[in-house]
């Protein structure tokens, strides 16, 4: 025996289990078993499996699946132009390719910025599994582990993407700051922007980057690997979304749909200010002076952009109708129309 905890041989369980602990096992009740431990039936635990066997399936790595030594080039736009909404303004086809490469850039940051909240996120729900299901485990913390490479490639591609053009650009959002103040807000809301965002990656991979010829390659290629994992990540958000929502009451859920409100509002107010910040620099920097009608308007037309692509590209996606609807019915759902209504 090599330490000084008796080993009785009685029916309590192995040795190694009475050394690790001399009390009596703990309780049913113990809160934090109970929250390390969530159900999952064998209908979903067998989903999260197949999420780990297409994770694994599509795993890649930053410079030798995406960057592969190459640089952005400053002569093909960035987004594309069903994103950036940039044929709308009467611009020249140099200025339309500018605008694209603003919002890139600007892309690239915001989603360097929801990631941080989402990766803290998915991290504490993961939790819940660690002494339950652990298909859901293996799959939530491969989620994580994910979303931090992501956050890693958007950094790089930022300061990339700023190389190839004109000092000046601001982006002052601190992800921990916003994070923090989205952490604050009930679970449920923060899985139902989540869910949100990671369906309007997909839609904007598929319908706007994928068939935009005129993209940098680099850009687009950023992007698609970026689409392979959100896909998995998408199905997950349902997962933990569904079995989050059945904990809850009607009221619990009514101050949810609140929260989500309040999210909505704030991503929006992020959005105002880096519209203005944006149109600015391109103002500064499109190489000619702008009458200051057309400034406005060009600041209006990054605001709708903005919109187009983090509120109202997600926030009609019918997936993510026909998820939230499930759980929130008619009512809450135009609680949440008349809430966007307020922002077009
Ligand atoms: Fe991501
Ligand atoms: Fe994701």
């Amino acid at each position: 025996m090599s330490c000084g905890v008796p080993i009785i041989a009685d029916l309590d369980g192995p040795a190694y289990i009475r050394r690790i602990g001399t009390g009596p096992p703990a309780p049913p009740h113990n809160r934090m078993e109970r929250d390390m431990n969530a159900v999952v039936s064998l209908a979903d635990s067998a989903r999260y499996a197949r999420t780990i066997e297409a994770s694994k399936a599509v795993r890649w790595d930053i410079d030798k699946d995406v960057i592969k030594g190459r640089r952005f080039d400053v002569t093909r736009k960035y987004l594309p132009d069903g994103l950036s909404l940039a044929r709308e303004l009467a611009l020249s086809p140099a200025e339309m390719r500018f605008i694209s490469q603003i919002q890139g850039r600007t892309y690239a940051n915001v989603f360097g910025l929801v990631e941080r909240f989402i990766t803290a996120k998915l991290i504490d729900v993961s939790g819940q599994h660690a002494l339950g299901d652990q298909n859901a485990l293996e799959a939530l913390v491969r989620f994580s582990d994910e979303e931090i490479k992501h956050q890693t490639l958007f950094r790089r591609i930022e300061s990339m993407m700023g190389e190839t053009m004109p000092a000046g650009y601001r982006f002052d959002v601190d992800p921990d700051a916003v994070a923090r103040a989205v952490l604050a807000k009930s679970t449920w809301s923060v899985l139902v922007l989540t869910l949100h965002i990671e369906l309007f990656v997909q839609l904007h991979y598929r319908q706007s980057i994928e068939p935009d010829s005129e993209l940098s390659e680099l850009f687009k290629d950023v992007f698609l690997f970026h689409w392979k994992d959100e896909a998995q990540h998408a199905v997950l958000d349902e997962l933990e979304l569904k079995r989050h929502d059945a904990t809850l009451s009607p009221e619990d859920r009514a101050r949810a749909i609140g929260d989500f409100i309040d999210l909505v509002v704030a991503v929006d107010s992020i959005l105002q200010v880096q519209a203005k910040a944006d149109a600015a620099y391109f103002a500064a920097n499109c190489g000619r002076t702008m009458k200051h009608m057309e400034g406005d308007l060009v600041a209006r037309h990054f605001l709708k952009a903005y919109r187009w692509q983090y509120i109202f590209s997600g926030a009609g996606h019918p997936r993510f109708q026909g998820i939230v609807k499930g759980m929130i019915g008619e009512v809450g759902m135009k609680r949440i129309e008349a809430a966007l209504a307020t922002l077009a």
